[in-house]
């Protein structure tokens, strides 16, 4: 069995001192939300609270102190009975120390009692304003007894233009987070493994069986039942199985129509394991009775993809890995009579964004689009070993688009591939070319 350990979930926090020297850390997980009546959703923890904590548990506040050591504090929900029996259990106060490492924790209805007196002892609080309500109305509060202090109170304000408003600092922590999260660490790409060797069992099922009998919702079906049977709880984001046109909609999700033998099916769906995400695209053909331009415009989109993995190394950027894809596409839309521009005037006007409209690539983690920043101080992130990104490039022939008589047989036709690479010391390992495609 793999998971992440106690002791990563405790290096990560205290990796976190690299960016944050004497402060307080507030990082509030997420709630869970009624769906209907007495019915919730299904509970999903915040990425950047499971990736410090491991905790699974909704309505729970972490808090990381950094000085005089690293201290770690947990507000939870406590262990109750009744919610056991209808529920389920709860780790509650004892076991956020015992099993979560917390060096000390508290139920989440005192947070307005201990958590004002905790902070005050720091002058830098890290914390992304509105990321919850109470720890919002807390912060204000503590802010503005602070800046009183300088400016004085009703009966005696300090009238003086060079005040200084107090030294508390409320600083956003989520990108150092995200900085964290960028490089993968062994376990987490073994995570990420599973999800996709998981992902592979649904798509190769699919490619051995799909004919023109199938429904975009009978392929969904089957390929989710897969990553079910597999060990995949959940979807790392909603399935989208779309036959023909309904691939030019990106992010088409309705999955209720018949295929028709003459188009290709797109599926770009990922199982998620353990909390790491897989997100794979195949775009097959529902039949041999497909038209040659389309297979045509397929083979552009997959030279494109091909190459555009084979540029991958450390010491690149993602941008170059989408400039590899495009000049690949902007070459064969040129061969097919959509583009007769020169490249210049195609690149400085942006003339292939009419079927090529999405980046190339993007992180992939805990969440389908990671968090961590594709630019820090505004230059471009180099890749190194470690990072997880998907190669996905497309062309989409929209009946939006304007046609010339001699390409009427692509219309209606979206075709994307989309693998996801991990960057290795020495180039790349295509995680998901067990795939077919
Ligand atoms: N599945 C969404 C994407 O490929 O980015
Ligand atoms: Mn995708
Ligand atoms: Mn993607």
């Amino acid at each position: 069995m793999i998971n992440i350990s106690q002791n990563e979930f405790s290096k990560r926090r205290n990796q976190l001192s690299k960016y944050i020297d004497n402060g307080i850390l507030i990082l509030p997980g997420n709630k869970s939300f009624v769906r209907n009546h007495d019915v919730n959703y299904d509970f999903r923890q915040n990425s950047d609270f499971w990736y410090l904590s491991g905790f699974n548990e909704p309505n729970s506040i972490l808090i990381i102190l950094f000085k005089p050591e690293i201290e770690y504090i947990m507000f939870v929900e406590p262990y109750d009975v009744h919610h056991h029996i209808w529920e389920g259990y709860r780790a509650g106060i004892e076991g956020a120390k015992n099993t979560f490492k917390a060096n000390k924790s508290y139920p989440i209805s005192e947070i307005q009692n201990i958590l004002p007196e905790i902070m005050s002892e720091y002058d830098d609080i890290y914390y992304r304003i509105g990321s919850d309500d109470i720890v919002d109305e807390i912060i204000t509060s503590f802010y503005s007894t602070q800046l009183r202090q300088v400016t004085g109170k009703r009966g005696n304000y300090n009238i003086n233009s060079n005040l200084n408003h107090g030294s508390v600092s409320i600083i956003d922590p989520i990108p150092f987070i995200s900085n964290l999260r960028m490089i993968k660490s062994e376990n987490e790409i073994k995570l990420i493994d599973e999800a996709i060797n998981i992902t592979s069992k649904g798509f190769n099922h699919i490619h051995s069986i799909l004919d023109t009998s199938m429904t975009e919702y009978d392929v969904q079906v089957e390929i989710e039942y897969l990553f079910r049977k597999n060990g995949s709880r959940y979807n790392a984001y909603p399935s989208i199985v779309a036959g023909g046109k309904n691939a030019c909609v990106l992010h088409y999700i309705d999955n209720n129509q018949n295929l028709n033998k003459a188009d290709f099916l797109l599926i770009d769906a990922g199982a998620e394991f353990e909390y790491y995400a897989s997100d794979i695209t195949r775009t097959y053909k529902v039949s041999k009775d497909i038209h040659s331009l389309k297979l045509e415009a397929y083979n552009i989109v997959l030279d494109a993809q091909q190459n555009a993995i084979k540029s991958v190394r450390p010491g690149k950027t993602l941008k170059d890995i989408h400039k590899t894809a495009l000049d690949i596409l902007i070459d064969g839309l040129k061969d097919l009579k959509f583009l007769d521009a020169s490249y210049q005037d195609i690149i400085e006007n942006n003339l292939y964004s009419e079927y090529y409209m999405h980046g190339t690539s993007h992180w992939l983690g805990l969440d389908v689009h990671d968090s961590s920043p594709y630019t820090i101080n505004k230059a471009d992130v180099i890749l190194e070993p470690g990072m997880i990104f998907t190669v996905e490039p497309g062309l989409y022939f929209s009946s939006r688009s304007s046609f010339t008589t001699h390409n009427k047989n692509l219309e209606g036709t979206g075709i994307r591939i989309e693998d996801n690479i991990l960057v290795t010391k020495d180039g790349y390992r295509n995680m998901s070319d067990q795939i077919k495609y």
